[in-house]
């Protein structure tokens, strides 16, 4: 089929690529010259583990452009997947996704088109993407109006950077929402390859074992949409719920990491988002739960259970200061080592990511502070050039002469560190693993005053 992908953000692009890779013709399309550069170079503007391997295997169905009037014409499935950061208010900014569809309106030409609401948009954007696609339209075509020309789907992404192509290719499921059978037959024909898992895996992205027929959600439009914000701000408030027990399991003297392992082996529970440490972050939990949390109070409704789960995230940030303050008693003048910049591990997106936000704090009482992270420094660069924090080009640089390290993304390397010899390279060896994830015995005997998050 023929397909179009606005934005080659983390979405965008995995999702371009991989329908490519299963056979369709795909153009991706990004208001970002220099990212389209980067990919008609044969690079991606993101790290995304192996992007870059299957994007040179699916170059022959890839074609890449900053035009509108380029990838519209023609194009049978469009995708928006542009961003959705968060607005005032709580609710997001829809003004790409505005953009998008203003794009869309003004150059359809030819047959029916399904326009897919790819990007997490509030309940409702389907009428909204349609009205505007339709005025717009209506203004480029002399007042011709669209009637059956398009309509509007909602196909929610549930991909993990760092896993995105697994994700895509081996979803556990794939949701599309329609309020019209033409367009879920579109959308099912474009998914067929991945729903019967019909494609030839790459080697470096085997087919799991226990993956068979992914199953197909079809819904209506408001259905799909809300799928996608139940969907983030159940996995959000999983884990705000094991660092409130975790608050508990440190002031009774339980350890979290077996009460973790003790419920989460109970299958309808299950282990996984059942981590304690400093929480979550990145691009989506923050900000679906806070358009939740909108979208309920316009309609009269008090999301308690995601707002609870947004403050305990808050609070967890808001820990690491306490712990290093307890330990160190004064923070201002001391040198504080961050193990971790990204979001989470495989990645090199930085929104919203717990680094961010503590070493602000720490800055702002008069801590020096140094970072690293094995993919993210170069973005950071970019991003954040006016924090000021030191960028230190290995982690032991991080480590040695802190007052305290913090370890903020469980990078698996930071597992590895040779933790033996760095105690005695620190001012004060105080470890704080705001992910629970070294081994605490190791540390211990390294020489380290070890601190979980809980403890
Ligand atoms: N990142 C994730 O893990 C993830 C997972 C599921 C859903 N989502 C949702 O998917 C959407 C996209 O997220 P992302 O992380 O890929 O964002 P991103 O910021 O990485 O990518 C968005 C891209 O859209 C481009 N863009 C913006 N306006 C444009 C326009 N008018 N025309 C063409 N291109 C335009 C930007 O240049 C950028 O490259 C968001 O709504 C997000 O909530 C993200």
């Amino acid at each position: 089929m023929q397909v179009t992908i606005i934005g080659t953000g983390y979405v965008g692009l995995t999702t371009g690529v991989c329908l490519g890779f299963v056979g369709h013709k795909v153009t991706c399309l990004d208001a970002d010259a220099a990212k389209i550069a980067t990919l008609e170079a044969g690079h991606t503007p993101i790290y995304e583990p192996h992007l870059e391997d299957l994007l040179a295997v699916t170059r022959p169905n890839l074609r890449f452009t900053t035009s509108y009037e380029e990838a519209v014409p023609g194009a049978e499935v469009v995708f928006i997947a542009v961003g959705t950061p968060p607005g005032p208010g709580g609710s997001p900014d829809l003004r790409y996704v505005r953009a998008a569809a203003e794009g869309i309106g003004k150059y359809h030409s030819g047959g029916f088109m399904v326009v897919v609401n790819k990007s997490t948009v509030p309940i409702g954007s389907g009428n909204w993407v349609d009205s505007i696609v339709r005025d717009a339209y209506v203004s480029h075509h002399t007042g011709e109006k669209p009637d059956g020309k398009f309509a509007v789907a909602s196909n929610p992404e549930f991909l993990r950077e760092g896993t995105a192509l697994h994700d895509s290719l081996y979803p556990d499921r794939v949701v599309i929402g329609a309020d019209d059978t033409r367009s879920l037959e579109v959308l099912y024909t474009l998914y067929r390859p991945v729903l019967d898992q019909t494609f030839a895996s790459p080697t470096y992205l085997p087919r799991p074992e226990e993956c068979g027929a992914v199953p197909l959600i079809s819904a209506d439009l408001a259905s799909a949409e809300l799928i996608k914000y139940a969907a983030n701000a159940f996995l959000a408030l999983k884990i705000s719920y094991i660092n409130e027990i975790g608050a508990l399991a440190e002031r009774v003297g339980a350890d979290i990491r077996q009460v973790s392992k003790g419920i989460g082996l109970d299958a309808r529970i299950g282990t996984r988002f059942l981590s304690a440490g400093i929480g979550w972050g990145g691009s989506c939990f923050g900000k679906d739960t806070a358009a939740l949390v909108a979208t309920a109070s316009e309609y009269g409704l008090n999301m308690q259970i995601v707002s609870a789960a947004r403050d305990v995230n808050q609070r967890q940030r808001g820990l690491v200061i306490e712990k290093l303050l307890g330990e160190l008693k004064i923070l201002k003048g001391r040198t504080i080592g961050l193990l971790g910049l990204a979001f989470k591990p495989q990645t090199d997106d930085l929104r919203e990511a717990p680094a961010i936000e503590i070493a602000e704090k720490l800055i702002a009482r008069g801590c020096k502070v140094k970072v690293h992270d094995p993919v993210a420094m170069e973005r950071f660069a970019k991003e954040y050039g006016a924090l000021e924090v030191t960028l230190c080009p290995t982690a032991e640089q991080v480590v040695a002469d802190s007052d305290a390290v913090v370890l903020v993304t469980e990078w698996p390397e930071y597992r590895d560190l040779p933790w033996e010899s760095l105690a005695g390279k620190m001012k004060s060896a105080i470890l704080l693993d705001g992910r629970n994830v070294l081994d605490r015995g190791r540390i211990r005997k390294a020489g380290f005053r070890y601190l979980g998050l809980p403890d």
